[in-house]
């Protein structure tokens, strides 16, 4: 039942009626055509004929001074005569609407006020054909050349069967005709509607045929524009699932590579305290201090991970309240203070007016507290990080910007990646995992916002976040 809806539904379904509709309409109204206009020539002709013979026999009768005399035997036998020849009846009616003679004997004497014998009357021939009863009407004025009033009618009804046969047997072979061409119409349609769409199912194959996965190569199918778009199309989306394949195993390899590091430096200093016997307590304390830290950053990275993959997640929960952004954004900055204080760098904030905005409070908090605290971290003693808000009807802006290292132009587009840092060596006495951006980034998108970042090397960086005042779930 459902492949039966399925060809109901396909193309090739739609092709097959188009082309035989287009096939057998024209042709059925083309045999209709001809043989309405057969029927009505045929009937032409016919009253034609009998007009003309009729017009001349009532120049006959009025020569003969027919409604004049009283013996009519010689025009009764001519008037019969004629009647056979057209296998039909005539009827001669007088100015009174009298029915003076009538072949078939049967209706003498009665009157007849038809329109037909009306109109007649005042001069005019006239004829009407009536389809049902299969005859047609011929009033003929009997009427002398010299005068313009008719003395009578010659009215003949001829029956019309000769034509209705005649069409009838045509529409009989009009249907048979119409079967042959409508079987071979479909035949021919069915066979063109397959070669039609042979392509899309060709399509169809090849992106089955990819059975190991999307890693082996194209696929190509130019027959038709539309194929080659649908190809084109498939391709683009093969090769962004390789990258994010390609970007899934690099990302695997790094967690696991950030994750062994901490895990082989305490598995040296533990070594190195089992190994030698007598070691000095001031040494046992060193290398447990050194393992702890190790601990820190472990637990560290696997947190921002969790974050991560939180913050990944589609249909991560987001926890918005209405939050007044210049207080929050003192309060992140009052809690990076003591870091900064370290190496001497100040920290400044300047609001350009009050702003409040629908926030998840955490993830906005760590996205700008990343931020800030790499400005600390990147950044050269005695140097500075200031934060700038503002905000238009719509959204409100946030400028992080510090008087630090500096990015390199080569590096600005990555430095969002996971574990992505710049300086590899620089970094490391630095200290961090380079997640902190790709969690900044997620949090800001979580919001629907947008993070851009300018730098110039051995100057500054500066990050711009925009983020929309009311969230749109
Ligand atoms: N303000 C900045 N000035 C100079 N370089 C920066 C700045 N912010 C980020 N970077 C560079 O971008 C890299 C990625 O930053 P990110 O915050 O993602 O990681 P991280 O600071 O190294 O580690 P984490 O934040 O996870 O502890 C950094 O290693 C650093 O090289
Ligand atoms: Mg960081």
């Amino acid at each position: 039942m459902k492949r039966r809806n399925g060809f109901f539904k396909s193309l090739r379904f739609r092709i097959l009626v188009i082309l035989i509709l287009i096939g057998i309409i024209p042709g059925v109204l083309a045999v209709h055509i001809v043989i309405s206009s057969y029927e009505g020539m045929a009937i032409k002709v016919r009253t034609d004929n009998v007009q003309k013979q009729c017009s001349v026999y009532a120049g006959t009768l009025v020569r003969s001074n027919f409604f004049g005399s009283e013996d009519h035997s010689v025009q009764d036998s001519q008037l019969q005569l004629l009647a056979n020849l057209f296998h039909g009846r005539i009827m001669i009616i007088d100015r009174n609407f009298t029915i003076v003679r009538d072949t078939y004997r049967t209706d003498e004497g009665k009157t007849v006020l038809s329109p037909l014998v009306l109109q007649c009357l005042k001069g005019e021939e006239s004829t009407s054909y009536n389809r049902k009863a299969e005859n047609f009407e011929i009033a003929v004025p009997v009427q002398s050349p010299e005068s313009t009033e008719a003395l009578g009618v010659m009215l003949v009804t001829v029956s019309s069967r000769e034509v209705s046969d005649a069409v009838a047997s045509m529409e009989q072979r009009e249907i048979l005709l119409v079967g042959i061409i409508g079987a071979v119409i479909f035949l021919l349609s069915y066979l063109l509607s397959t070669i039609l769409v042979k392509p899309f199912a060709r399509v169809t194959k090849s992106i089955e045929d990819l059975t190991d996965g999307y890693q082996s190569g194209d696929i190509s199918v130019p027959d038709y524009t539309e194929t080659a778009l649908i190809t084109t199309a498939f391709n683009k989306l093969l090769t962004r699932m390789k990258i994010l394949d390609d970007s899934r195993n690099e990302f695997v390899s790094n967690v696991s590579h950030e994750l062994k590091t901490p895990m082989t430096s305490m598995k040296v200093l533990a070594d190195s305290l089992l190994g030698q016997p007598g070691v000095p307590e001031e040494l046992y304390q060193e290398f447990l201090q050194d393992i702890t830290k190790e601990i820190d950053r472990e637990n560290k990275i696997i947190s921002d991970l969790l974050n991560l993959v939180k913050l990944d997640r589609r249909t991560a929960q987001m926890n918005i309240s209405h939050v007044n952004v210049n207080e929050l954004l003192e309060r992140i900055l009052r809690r990076l203070t003591p870091i900064a204080r370290l190496r001497q760098i100040d920290l400044f904030l300047d609001c350009f007016r009050t702003v409040e905005a629908d926030l998840d409070e955490v993830k906005f908090t760590s996205a700008i507290t990343n931020l800030v605290e790499n400005g600390i971290k990147y950044n050269v003693d005695d140097g500075w990080v200031r934060v700038t808000l503002n905000a238009d009807h719509q959204s409100l802006m946030i400028d992080v910007a510090d008087s630090g290292l500096g990015i390199p132009p080569d590096s600005l587009e990555r430095v969002f990646e996971r574990f992505y840092r710049v300086d590899k060596s620089h970094s490391k006495e630095i200290g961090g995992t380079g997640l902190g951006l790709a969690i900044t980034r997620s949090a800001v998108n979580s919001h629907h916002g947008t993070i851009t970042v300018e730098s110039v090397l051995g100057e500054g960086t500066i990050f711009h976040l925009k983020i929309p005042l009311t969230y749109i779930p």
